[in-house]
């Protein structure tokens, strides 16, 4: 097969600034994770950029060097973090109320570290968030005048902070639902709602027109609109900025993207999925408001009407009972547990249960994401990778696409799509797994 020749892709010279919408569990997770990684005090798990690696060429040629020396990724030691917050607690204050890493062996060993990481005021209305509070705020008469502060916060990171490119990822809670009107149709028209203030214009995407406005990347990690509107896909096309969401894919919603396509591959049927969630962190309490609460569940629910293909499957997927819950329970704190009853059924339409119980900790799963997030969006902006980043659906449970393509969900086929890109890019070929060159010799 014929190799291209791979793309230019600008060397990762310098720092790169991490701006964080949100400095809560998630965040100060991630950062202070990060910290600890550098000082030789935890590994990266969970980090397919850091711990994995990728086959190249032959299976018999013996090729699989750690993505990190693959491709020309950011250092971790070059990672500069700030954030935005309404909440005024600097980022080791926010991870003790998180509560999520243990305190005397993660957090107190780099506290003036953490305690150097103060949130920038938000652009923030509790009309979006109802559950939450916040005095550290921008003030601006328009929403506009409110983007430009946030610009002005890019560009005064990138001064003080030394660092020659920057990235955004939104870690913050998750908004009330909002659907596509005509305000969000073209630039014209976003920059005239953002102006009259109108109610279609939520802060999530005042961070994402500021960021696309300094040429930054941003990655959506809550359920929210946010850059999945055609004005602002616009945007970062005509600038050449990478974009992607939405919600991190982190424990349930991970579990399903497993299990269904192992359903679909051996024509095993679903009558019903069932998934509840018990959850006692502040994004818990978020959710509990029905009105965040829809954002988060169209997400968690599209999955399995994509994977499934009822269409094309009447008799196996055309009659399912799909219901998610989020309760939120505050003894647990962090550590969310995560429930499944799936009924399945099989030869002749002999039903089968599979329960799955998964207690897991919301902020540890998410907080490797964040950092791949926010190195391959690196590289994609220092690629010319511009617009949609499809192939970073792997991170996310409501993929942005192009128009009209549907999203892929099964995990696998995410997996190897982002690694047959970072083949592309580099100019290896890509791998089909046919193999039948192994046992038909020319
Ligand atoms: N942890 C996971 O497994 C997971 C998975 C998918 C998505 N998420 C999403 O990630 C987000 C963060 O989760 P978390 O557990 O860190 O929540 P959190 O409540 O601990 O932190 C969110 C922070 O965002 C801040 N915030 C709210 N609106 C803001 C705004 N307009 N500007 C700046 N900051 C703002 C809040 O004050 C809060 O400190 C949530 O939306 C959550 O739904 C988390």
């Amino acid at each position: 097969m014929a190799v291209e020749a791979g793309r230019d892709i600008a060397p990762a010279k310098g720092k790169l600034g991490v701006m964080l919408v949100g400095l809560g569990a998630v965040s100060t997770t991630f950062i202070a994770g990060v910290e600890n990684v550098r000082r030789g005090r935890g590994l990266p798990i969970g980090s397919l950029s850091q711990m994995g690696t990728i086959r190249l060429g032959k299976r018999t040629e013996k090729r699989s060097p750690k993505i990190k020396e693959f491709v020309p990724l950011a250092d971790l030691q070059d990672l500069v973090f700030a954030a935005w917050d309404p909440i005024p607690d600097d980022a080791y204050t926010a991870a003790v109320k998180a509560g999520v890493l243990e305190r005397h062996e993660h957090l107190e060993p780099i506290k003036d570290f953490l305690q150097g990481i103060k949130p920038l005021p938000a652009a923030f209305d509790q009309y979006y968030v109802k559950r939450l509070q916040g005095t550290n705020l921008k003030r601006g008469k328009t929403k506009r005048e409110l983007a430009e502060q946030l610009r002005e916060d890019i560009r005064s990171f990138r001064k003080s902070a030394g660092v020659s490119r920057v990235v955004i990822v939104w870690c913050a809670s998750t908004e009330v639902f909002i659907t596509p009107v005509p305000a969000h149709q073209s630039l014209a028209t976003f920059e005239k709602a953002m102006e009259q203030n109108d109610p279609a214009i939520a802060p999530s995407m005042l961070y994402a027109y500021a960021a696309l406005m300094e040429s930054v990347p941003f990655a959506n990690g809550a359920p929210n609109l946010t850059v999945d509107v055609p004005a602002l896909q616009h945007l970062a096309e005509e600038r050449k900025i990478p974009i992607g969401g939405k919600d991190f894919k982190t424990g349930q919603t991970m579990m399903k993207t497993v299990l269904a396509p192992a359903f679909k591959a051996r024509m095993l049927g679903l009558a019903g999925w069932y998934s509840t969630n018990i959850l006692g962190n502040r994004d818990g309490e978020v959710l509990d408001d029905p009105e965040s609460f829809k954002t988060k569940e169209e997400s968690k629910l599209g999955v399995l009407e994509y994977i499934l293909q009822p269409d094309q499957y009447p008799e196996l997927y055309g009659n399912v009972f799909h219901k998610v819950r989020i309760n939120y329970y505050p003894p647990r704190g962090d550590n969310k547990e995560g429930w499944d009853n799936i009924d399945i059924f099989g030869w002749l339409g002999y039903p089968m249960q599979i329960k799955v119980d998964f207690l897991c900790r919301d902020s540890i799963l998410a907080a490797p994401i964040v950092l791949d997030l926010a190195l391959f969006f690196d590289l994609a902006q220092r690629a010319r990778l511009s617009g949609i980043q499809e192939w970073l659906s792997f991170y996310f449970k409501s993929p942005q696409t192009a128009p009209g393509l549907y999203p892929e969900h099964d995990l696998f086929i995410q997996q190897t799509k982002l690694k047959n890109t970072l083949r592309w890019l580099m100019g290896e070929e890509q791998i089909t797994h046919l193999g039948i060159e192994y046992y038909e010799k020319a």
